[in-house]
């Protein structure tokens, strides 16, 4: 028997995942809710983390994401310094067949009933209009719409993020932070994909690249014709690149694409890159300087994340300029410690979280 049998479950989880808050089980038989919310951590502050709407093949399939993903958004809440713990949250169920206002609005009543410990947010299957009803049950949403007060589409400083974390990768191989020259292979040319294209153009970079999507495919070549069109990612990792950005989805990197991978560098938008453990050490016996996916696409969060108080697109790009900074640091702690960039990633991140969150020791008066 499933969870998902009465209206509405918290289960503490320690489980081998490890770790988690709190885990909380959603359901609206009505409607066809069902939905899990998990909080990783809130110890520097509310969990955000958006929320995936995906016909899981299985109620376990969906808690093993849920739970991957809330730990994954507490890792890059911390690394983009912001006040934000990580959660996320997954719908499953079909968004072309089953999302629909009675739907939306039900799981926009369970995320007002953690009170604020859960901020959600747009992820897989779910765009800003759909935040907006959402929105007409609970105050702890972000990434809404333009004409609701939102931010809009996160991808435009998700790319702007990971250019600057390429280039931060360039200046620590290669001794300048200029990618003019340079052969990026892009895979995948959806939104991070096309706004990373436009920004590598305007630093002088050749850009080959690919795409499953005929459509996406015919855009890149009409609005930007001196991008050079790869036949496959097979062939983009294997062709003559300096800079490899997976843009796509996860598991980019595994034991079929990193042996023959020709790129100095690997920076990307896509999450969860490294397809398992031990990859990233491969990258580095390798020589390929790795610049950790989730701290170089932290641009999307810091984008929502400044809707929170009152979207200003200004200052939020301000904040995801400083991914140059933040990657820089990763990737010079990793030197000096002898470690891949992921772990150094980690490393900072849980220092953050650990010394950061240990600061409501100190009592406060509003704490009673
Ligand atoms: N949008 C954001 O703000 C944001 C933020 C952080 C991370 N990300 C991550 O970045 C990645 C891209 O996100 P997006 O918003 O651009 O998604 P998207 O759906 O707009 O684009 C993904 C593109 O990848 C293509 N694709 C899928 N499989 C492919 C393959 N095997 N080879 C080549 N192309 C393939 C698709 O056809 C599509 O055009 C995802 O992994 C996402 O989780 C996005």
């Amino acid at each position: 028997m499933g969870v998902f049998t009465s209206g509405h479950q918290e289960a503490g989880h320690d489980g081998e995942a490890g770790g988690h808050e709190q885990v909380v089980f959603c359901q609206d038989k009505q409607s066809g809710l069902r939905a899990i919310i998990a909080i990783y951590s809130t110890a520097l502050g509310p969990a955000l983390g958006g929320t995936r709407f995906y016909p899981y093949v299985s109620e376990e399939a969906a808690l093993a994401d849920v739970l991957d993903l809330s730990k994954g958004m507490a890792y890059k809440n911390a690394i983009a310094g912001l006040d934000l713990g990580g959660g996320k949250a997954v719908i499953w169920g079909d968004p072309g067949r089953d999302k629909t206002e009675a739907l939306l609005r039900g799981y926009g009543r369970f995320v007002e009933s953690l009170g604020g410990r859960y901020y959600t947010a747009c992820d897989v299957g779910t765009y800003p209009p759909d935040m907006d009803v959402v929105a007409r049950e609970t105050r702890f949403v972000t990434g809404r719409s333009v004409e609701h007060g939102g931010c809009g589409d996160s991808s435009v400083l998700t790319a702007f993020g990971v250019f600057q974390g390429m280039r931060a990768a360039a200046e620590h191989a290669w001794g300048s932070p200029t990618l003019a020259g340079r052969r990026i292979g892009v895979a995948g040319l959806g939104k991070v994909g096309k706004h990373l294209i436009s920004h590598l153009l305007d630093d002088a970079a050749q850009v080959a690249a690919t795409d499953i999507d005929s459509r996406a495919r015919e855009w890149v070549r009409q609005t930007y014709p001196q991008v050079e069109m790869v036949a496959d990612t097979s062939a983009l990792v294997a062709s003559d690149i300096d800079v490899y950005a997976p843009c796509a989805l996860g598991g980019a990197l595994n034991d079929d694409t990193v042996p023959v991978l020709t790129a100095k560098i690997v920076a990307g938008g896509a999450n969860n890159q490294l397809a398992h453990p031990g990859v990233e050490k491969l990258l580095e016996d390798r020589g390929i300087l790795y610049a950790p996916d989730y701290v170089v696409n932290s641009g999307g969060v810091i984008q929502v994340a400044d809707e929170i108080h009152g979207f200003n697109f200004e200052r939020a790009k301000l904040r995801a300029t400083k991914i140059y900074d933040t990657t820089k640091q990763i990737l010079e702690l990793a030197a000096a410690e002898g470690v891949p960039p992921a772990v150094a990633a980690d490393r900072l991140a849980e220092r953050r979280m650990a010394d950061v969150g240990r600061l409501r020791t100190i009592r406060l008066d509003r704490d009673h």
